[in-house]
């Protein structure tokens, strides 16, 4: 564990590394199970509850007057001005399906705005971390957003709406402002929280999806802006976490994806 990490980061990173154990194991045996459908395409499983379960235990035992806002629980209606996010498995429908392309994301607010982050990949052992003016990591070594200079020959992550068919004309439109801009290539792998790590150590130039919710957003936005990225909405705007609409890149790229879209969208 690094020397300069808070000790909420410290708490936050020994609850995903202990909740990462716990799916691991779910994950070994996963023709024993128990899944429930909790919306239209919309699945939960006993190992994000229990990894939810791991996580939210720990962060209460340490900040017992800090608010927690968890996927499957939801909040534990304290009030404060320091706020968890917790996704306890990001990307269920690739774990349900042995696609090892999961994690585990917790993100700490003040006054709404995230301080510190972490997305831990437990299949790949790979940590990302960061905090407010302290840089983003992964398993201790620093990141950096990608250099790409154009959205020509980039390769962007992104979040088809598969559940609710609101964003599918937008979506299509700025698909199609990619494609007709040459870029390089486009990936769905399944968990946004990794897609936002991802665009943070420059795996991925790029990445967008739409209707986020907090607790896919709250960990990985602070990670791409400590990595030197840029994330707002698809106008433009700082009201992703609001609206969970998010476009995340390298600054240029970022202005030449806005100035492109504008032109369709806006
Ligand atoms: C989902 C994943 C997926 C994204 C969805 C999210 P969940 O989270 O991040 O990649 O496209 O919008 O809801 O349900 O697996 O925690
Ligand atoms: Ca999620
Ligand atoms: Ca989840």
């Amino acid at each position: 564990m690094n020397s300069s990490n808070s000790p909420q980061l410290n708490i936050a990173i020994n609850a995903a590394l202990a909740a990462g154990k716990s799916i691991m194991r779910f994950y070994s045996r996963l023709e024993n199970l128990k899944i429930q459908e909790k919306g239209f395409n919309d699945y939960v499983s006993e190992a994000d509850q229990e990894s939810e379960k791991i996580i939210t235990t720990a962060l209460m035992k340490a900040y017992p007057k800090y608010k927690i806002t968890a996927e499957e629980s939801g909040s534990n209606l304290i009030e404060s001005e320091y706020e968890w996010f917790i996704d306890p498995l990001d990307g269920t429908t690739n774990f349900i399906h042995g696609i090892p392309q999961f994690a585990i994301s917790i993100g700490l607010c003040k006054n709404k705005v995230p301080i510190l982050g972490v997305i831990y990949d437990p299949f790949k052992n790979e940590l990302f971390t960061a905090e407010e003016g302290k840089g983003a990591l992964m398993n201790d070594k620093k990141i950096r957003v990608s250099a790409a200079k154009s959205i020509k020959t980039s390769v962007f992550g992104t979040g088809i709406p598969y559940r609710k068919k609101d964003h599918a004309g937008v979506y299509i439109e700025t698909l199609k402002t990619l494609m007709d801009a040459r870029c390089g290539s486009i990936r769905r792998l399944g968990a946004a929280a990794l897609d936002l790590s991802y665009v943070a150590c420059g795996r991925l130039d790029g990445f967008w999806e739409f209707n986020l919710k907090p607790w896919d957003i709250a960990a990985g936005s602070i990670i791409v802006t400590e990595a030197g990225g840029h994330i707002s909405d698809i106008n433009n705007t700082e009201k992703y976490f609001e609206n969970g609409n998010v476009l995340a890149a390298n600054i240029n790229l970022h202005q030449e994806i806005i100035k492109n879209l504008s032109e369709k969208l806006i």
